[in-house]
């Protein structure tokens, strides 16, 4: 089973980034928690702040990958181009977020990637990303 974990831009921050809605967890700690907890996982990450690369990785791994665990950060409520990559790919995506976006400004309230994915976790802090790996399983 093969699953790949893409954050994108501002999720380098995390642990430091507004600790009060995110979290003072840094991801690196958390994906190695992860690793430990699901040995038979191949389970790989990536971040970027870049949302060409964001869509070249998605390219890369679409096709022979079991499943995605994708937080877009704000290109979520702006993205097109990830939604049309999402689309085009074969490997299911599941979208999360740390925070629980519609408790939040009305503009993330609105996600253009959605359609496209299996499901969305939201709210659940760092576990929504094991939450949608057990998804997966
Ligand atoms: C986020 C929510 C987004 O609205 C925001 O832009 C982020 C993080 C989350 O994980 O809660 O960068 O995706």
């Amino acid at each position: 089973m093969k699953i790949q974990i893409i954050n994108g831009p501002n999720l380098n921050l995390l642990g430091k980034r507004e600790p009060g809605i995110y979290g003072s967890e840094g991801f690196e700690s958390f994906y190695k928690q992860l690793l430990a907890k699901y040995p038979d996982v191949e389970l790989s990450y990536y971040q970027s702040n870049v949302e060409g690369e964001i869509i070249n990785k998605l390219h890369e791994i679409g096709f022979d990958y079991d499943g995605i665990v994708l937080n877009a950060g704000a290109y979520t409520h702006t993205s097109v181009a990830i939604a049309d990559a999402i689309a085009g790919i074969k490997t299911p995506v599941v979208e999360v977020h740390i925070s629980n976006v519609y408790a939040r400004e009305e503009f993330r309230h609105h996600s253009m990637m959605a359609k496209n994915c299996k499901g969305i976790i939201t709210g659940f802090g760092l576990m929504s990303y094991e939450l949608a790996l057990k998804s997966f399983l």
